[in-house]
């Protein structure tokens, strides 16, 4: 037990003494948010709490500086989340992931995982009753692997559920454990991990020659005006001091000097603003949001509806269906497709360009129609029919793992991507209709499960309907 005691060997020197010792003498759960209260900023979320009133953050609290930077934490997680998704778009439709920057490519998919763990284990840390239950469903996506071996007999001798839980969680529910753990991976390792891999992603944009540009930039710009900085030299002697992790002696793209500018003024400047214009836009939304408390996280009163962030609520409707192909499979087949793109689309026309390729605007256009429509029809069916366990109850639970709405709509969006290639006869073009359904089935599926789900999972309107207790 740490309450009380030491927390990582640090002893209770570390206690605030504004903590809340009554917890000390409660469950195991309420350990958790003690050792929360004991480490610095995340940690002020939990010293909003009053213990006398029922953990209530009163209206002082709710004013101090730990609340402040409790509602820019979570104002600056959404930022980042969206800012990610949107560059990582932005990087697809200018076919920016193609040859030198495959490996950049990765090394972005990468970022993406850590910036999704980041904000998923800083979610517990306020360890309310929203934080809990959030989290007590992202474990039970990790454990959904049993669906499959249930139904095959054999989770008693092969369980990676099971393990995926325990190596989540440090135990089979979220306590204590899971605090310290996801503490940890929010403050100290992801960060790291962050830090390392952005260092890699930038070092590797200058090695690829800087931003991808069509191929007939130079041409675009005319003649490089006199006083050019000779950024790329001719005969390349110089190592880049990483590549010992790509070959090569100096920029991939192998062009010598041309129309560039320093990347200091030029671009360090434009960094700086959107850098201050991000904190600006964070601090003022910060003024007129909130980031309220609920109660304590209690295991005996589950939450219902129990939701889990937001960016996971479309993973959520569609574990709804299966929790193995919802939590599992279907993620595991679009990373493993973002992550072959580049390998399978070799082509190059209309790289640098925005939508870029064989049947470009007009071809993004149709997809976000179709993978809408699909997206529609397939979740329109399912909320007034049902699925085949409402018509056939005997059915086994693998035909439902593998045949359910969510792995329908995949495969509509798969057969669509095949249809393109050959119409098109351009892995591009299947590769944007795929990348541009699965973008609009993620964004339709997040606002159902944000906006449409109430208690038990069921399809409300409003929440104005859900049945009152
Ligand atoms: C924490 C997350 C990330 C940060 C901070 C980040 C940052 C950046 C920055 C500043 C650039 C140069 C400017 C720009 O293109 O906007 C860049 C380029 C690039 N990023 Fe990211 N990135 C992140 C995630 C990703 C993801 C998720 C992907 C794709 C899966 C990705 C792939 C790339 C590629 C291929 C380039 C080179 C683009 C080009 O040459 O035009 N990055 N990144």
């Amino acid at each position: 037990m740490w309450g009380g005691t030491s927390w990582m060997g640090l002893g209770p020197g570390l206690q605030r003494p504004g903590a809340d010792r009554r917890d000390d003498r409660e469950t195991g759960q309420h350990h958790g948010e003690y050792v929360v209260a004991r480490v610095d900023v995340e940690v002020e979320l939990a010293a909003q709490r009053q213990p006398a009133d029922g953990h209530r953050a009163d209206q002082a609290e709710q004013q101090s500086p730990g609340h402040a930077a409790a509602i820019i934490a979570r104002l600056a997680m959404i930022v980042m989340v969206v800012a990610v998704l949107l560059h990582m778009a932005r990087v697809f439709y200018t076919g920016a992931y193609r040859k030198p920057r495959e490996f950049n490519w990765l090394i972005g998919l990468a970022l993406l995982a850590v910036t999704l763990g980041l904000s998923f284990t800083g979610y517990l840390l306020p360890w309310d009753q929203l934080a809990y239950w959030a989290i007590t469903i992202g474990a039970n996506i990790a454990q959904s692997p049993r669906e499959v071996t249930d139904a095959l007999n054999l989770t008693e001798s092969f369980d990676p559920g099971g393990l995926q839980r325990q190596l989540l969680l440090g135990s089979d529910v979220v306590g204590a454990e899971a605090l310290i753990r996801f503490y940890v991976l929010h403050v100290v390792v992801l960060p790291l991990l962050l830090v390392i891999l952005l260092a890699v992603h930038f070092w590797r944009i200058r090695k690829d020659g800087g931003l991808v540009r069509p191929v007939d930039a130079d041409a675009r710009l005319g003649p490089p005006p006199p006083d050019t900085y000779p950024v790329f030299s001719e005969a390349p002697t110089r190592t880049y001091h990483l590549a010992a992790i790509v070959r090569g002696r100096t920029e991939a793209v192998g062009c010598g000097p041309e129309n560039t500018v320093p990347s200091m003024p030029h671009l360090f400047y434009a960094e700086l603003g959107i850098l201050m214009v991000t904190i600006f836009v964070c601090l003022a939304l910060a003024i007129v949001s909130d980031a309220p408390l609920k109660e304590l996280a209690n295991p005996n009163v589950p939450e219902s509806p129990a939701k889990a962030p937001w960016y996971f609520l479309g993973l959520q409707e569609l574990v709804s269906f299966s929790a193995f192909m919802g939590g599992i499979g279907i993620p595991s087949i679009v990373l493993i497709g973002l992550g072959l793109i580049p390998f399978l689309d070799r082509e190059e026309s209309g790289t640098g360009l925005w939508f870029g390729g064989p049947g470009g605007r007009g071809l993004v256009f149709k997809s976000v129609l179709v993978g809408l429509m699909a997206a529609l029809v397939v979740e329109a069916v399912a909320i007034r029919f049902g699925w085949l366990r409402e018509w056939f109850p005997d059915i086994p639970q693998l035909v439902i793992t593998f045949v359910n709405p969510g792995t329908i709509l995949a495969v509509v969006y798969g057969l669509y991507s095949i249809w393109l290639v050959r119409r098109y006869r351009s892995a591009r073009a299947g590769a944007v209709g795929l990348f541009t359904c699965f973008l609009c089935g993620f964004v339709f599926l997040t606002i159902i499960g944000t906006w449409f789900r109430g208690p038990n999972w069921m399809f409300y309107w409003s929440p104005s309907e859900w049945p009152k207790h």
